[in-house]
């Protein structure tokens, strides 16, 4: 059972065949996956989706870095509305980006902040996004998300970066750019993770893994992050597929079992 922990089916990329790309990947084997929001839209299309496919997708409520130049108090507002609904698993997508610096940096970092407290009032985990950013991020975690859990979402970092994410409690989820030729760095992460700390997602649409790198990434896919997952730490697949699924489970709270495909 593979569970794909950050993939955007409800956006337009998806728009002209959603329900194909659900049903391929749960026929594929992925029992769960996790739909991020990145502003109030895609956040209410998120929970609409776990609405309609209840124990098999979950919804994550967030205003992603790049969109929180137009976040206001009443979107936050009305995130938190969101956030309180059946089938909301965390707040996310959050976080910061200093590489393409879509919004200006002390904005990011407030709304991270606002973000990051609703997470702990709502007792929910964070879906973050770190780009070129990784010491304000880590330092605004250590001054401002005690009692907060989450994870590093499509980790690209090194050694050191990773033992930062862990050390506050993080997981580490890894995507397409793991199945990436000459991903050296990332690959020996990958291998020495602890295994209760790791995670695998597709990110989709972005980022789709070799061999369909550079087309429409699909959740599906998430079956050949976990194969070279499972490659770099010299386990057989099925067990990548247990572990990282027992793990997705216990940091978003998910129900014991999911249901039969169909089953409603
Ligand atoms: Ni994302």
């Amino acid at each position: 059972m593979l569970v794909d922990t950050h993939a955007h089916v409800q956006v337009h990329q998806f728009g002209s065949d959603r329900p194909a790309v659900i049903a391929a990947a749960f026929a594929d084997g992925v029992a769960r996956m996790i739909v991020p929001g990145i502003d109030l839209e895609t956040s209410r299309a998120a929970l609409a989706l776990a609405t309609a496919y209840p124990g098999r997708i979950f919804a994550a409520i967030g205003t992603h870095p790049h969109d929180v130049k137009t976040m206001t108090p009443e979107t936050l507002a009305a995130q938190r509305e969101l956030a309180n609904a059946p089938g909301v698993v965390a707040i996310g997508e959050i976080g910061l980006d200093y590489y393409r610096d879509l919004s200006p940096r002390d904005t990011q970092r407030e709304a991270l902040i606002a973000q990051v407290a609703l997470a702990r009032d709502l007792d929910l985990p964070i879906i973050l996004h770190n780009r070129e950013s990784h010491e304000d991020l880590v330092a605004l975690l250590r001054a401002h998300g005690a009692g907060v859990r989450g994870v590093f979402h499509c980790f690209l970092g090194d050694q050191r970066m990773a033992r930062d994410a862990l050390d506050l409690g993080y997981f580490l989820s890894f995507a397409g750019p793991l199945t990436f030729p000459r991903n050296v760095v990332l690959g020996e992460v990958a291998a020495w993770a602890p295994a209760d700390r790791i995670l695998i997602e597709t990110d989709s649409p972005y980022l789709a893994p070799q061999p369909f790198r550079g087309k429409r990434n699909e959740p599906r896919h998430v079956a050949l992050v976990a194969r070279k997952l499972a490659e770099l730490r010299g386990l057989p697949v099925e067990e990548i597929a247990a572990i990282t699924a027992r793990n997705a489970a216990a940091l978003f709270r998910l129900p014991a079992s999911a249901p039969a495909i169909g089953q409603r």
